[in-house]
């Protein structure tokens, strides 16, 4: 008889559930049903002090979606500086609200990371829960967002980091691809609807430029209230992972110095976004 365990404890009402499992229970996939669930349910689970090499860490992304190969063994690391991570640049991104991978057509299921190194200061992680916002909004605002399609550009997002960006450097960015979206996502297995925003979120279709960039700040603001969002505090070793699609989430400001480093791993997305 192994003694297992599973505990989960609500952080708070809307957003957030922490675990507590051992390691040879996490990677077995013996609770992977209910880790599924609380996913879904919850938008980001915590599970403190669990120090997962990067072996365990892909056997329990295994037991809950398919991991994926981004040219590496599908744990990334995610750092400011260039000497550790090929795409340093592209995590200053993460300090705005954001959706991985928003601008394909199949988002990722879901993100982990595990803490190796934190920042001196700054750097928590923000999770909202973007059902839980769509779920709160006023019927005429669920109406009024209900047809609006909006056009995700990693672009968008990249010019929140270099708003005065070389021709040459605007022409690569457009090399990546860019996807509409609806601002609504009608999720077909739950039912479920959430809100598709965040940096990637270039324009709304058929508005004028200061009505599509209004609506876009309103709405995300709306999204990002307090009763919508976990904020995790990192200790080393804690695995924190979200629900990528139901979901905004960013970095807190960390020095551009900092030696934070985050071991990652992102599972395939398994639903067009429509
Ligand atoms: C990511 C991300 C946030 C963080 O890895 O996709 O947005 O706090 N990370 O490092
Ligand atoms: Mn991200």
């Amino acid at each position: 008889m192994s003694d297992a365990m599973f505990e989960a404890h609500d952080i708070s009402p809307r957003v957030g559930t922490r675990i507590t499992i051992s390691k040879a229970d996490l990677t077995s996939g013996k609770y992977a049903g209910d880790i599924e669930e609380l996913l879904k349910t919850r938008s980001a689970l915590v599970f403190k002090e669990l120090f997962l090499e990067d072996e365990e860490q892909l056997a329990f992304a295994n037991t809950i979606g398919t991991v994926t190969l981004l040219g590496d063994d599908g744990v990334s690391k995610i750092s400011l500086d260039p000497t550790v991570s090929d795409t340093a640049d592209y995590t200053r991104g993460a300090f705005f609200w954001h959706i991985d991978g928003a601008n394909d057509v199949y988002p990722a299921k879901a993100t982990m990371l595990t803490a190796k190194t934190l920042s001196e200061w700054g750097g928590d992680t923000l999770i909202a829960n973007t059902y839980a916002a769509y779920d709160d909004l006023p019927d005429a605002d669920k109406e009024l967002l209900s047809t609006l399609k909006v056009r995700h550009a990693l672009e968008a997002s990249q010019r929140m980091v270099h708003p005065d960006p070389s021709y040459a450097e605007l022409q690569r960015w457009r090399t990546r691809p860019s996807q509409t979206h609806p601002l609504v996502w009608h999720h077909a297995d739950s039912g479920l609807k959430s809100l598709v925003l965040g940096a990637t979120a270039y324009y709304v279709h058929d508005m004028s430029r200061e009505d599509s960039d209004a609506l876009l700040c309103r709405v995300q603001e709306w999204a990002t209230q307090d009763r919508f969002v976990y904020r995790h505090k990192w200790n080393v070793g804690d695995l924190l992972v979200w629900d990528n699609t139901g979901t905004m989430h960013r970095a807190d400001t960390y020095s551009l110095e900092s030696k934070r480093l985050m071991h990652r791993t992102t599972l395939e997305g398994e639903e067009a976004l429509g």
